[in-house]
């Protein structure tokens, strides 16, 4: 299997969305992002401006893993790899072209909030690739962590 990645594009998004419902835990449906206000017609004006930068993963020119950042926060906003394709360094991939493509826009520090449930695969697999868990929680419950450009050596 070959996986190719480059930069998301507009055309991008539908695909994306659907891959964040279709993943092995922790899923989220096109209804569900809809409730918090993404949708292909938010985020496609946002993706031509660059206020929200990303990256594809693709198995024979089909998304099945993305992750998008905001320019202005550095927060990353979101991270899914399609189910059967964990456990590939896909994910892992996707967080660093993105991280990096932030701290070159001058962040000095990324964060992103997550799952503080231990069973759900994001908690271990966002520590074991360098993100600092900071013991604050915003108000759905998920934990805020952090990444700083020196401690991957930007
Ligand atoms: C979390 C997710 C992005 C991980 O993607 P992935 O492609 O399976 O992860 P990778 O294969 O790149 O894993 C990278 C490393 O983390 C390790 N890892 C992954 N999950 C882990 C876990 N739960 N505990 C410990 N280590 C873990 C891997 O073993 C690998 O280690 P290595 O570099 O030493 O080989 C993916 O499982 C997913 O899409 N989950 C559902 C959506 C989601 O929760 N997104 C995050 C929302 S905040």
């Amino acid at each position: 299997m070959k996986i190719e990645f480059r930069k998301a594009k507009n055309k991008d998004i539908n695909r994306c969305i659907e891959v964040r419902g279709l993943t092995s835990d922790n899923q989220f449906t096109k209804n569900d992002l809809a409730a918090i206000g993404v949708s292909a017609v938010s985020w496609s004006s946002l993706i031509d401006d660059s206020e929200i930068i990303g990256f594809v993963a693709l198995d024979k020119d089909i998304v099945i893993g993305f992750c998008f950042g905001e320019s202005a926060t550095g927060e990353i906003l979101v991270l899914a790899v399609l189910s059967g394709y964990e456990a590939l360094g896909i994910g892992k991939e996707l967080l660093s072209l993105t991280s990096y493509h932030l701290f070159t826009l001058g962040h000095k520090e990324l964060f992103l909030a997550a799952s503080a449930t231990p069973v759900v695969r994001s908690y271990g697999f966002y520590r074991r690739v360098g993100w600092q868990p900071t013991n604050t929680y915003n108000n759905d419950g998920d934990e805020i962590l952090t990444l700083s450009k020196y401690d991957v050596g930007c």
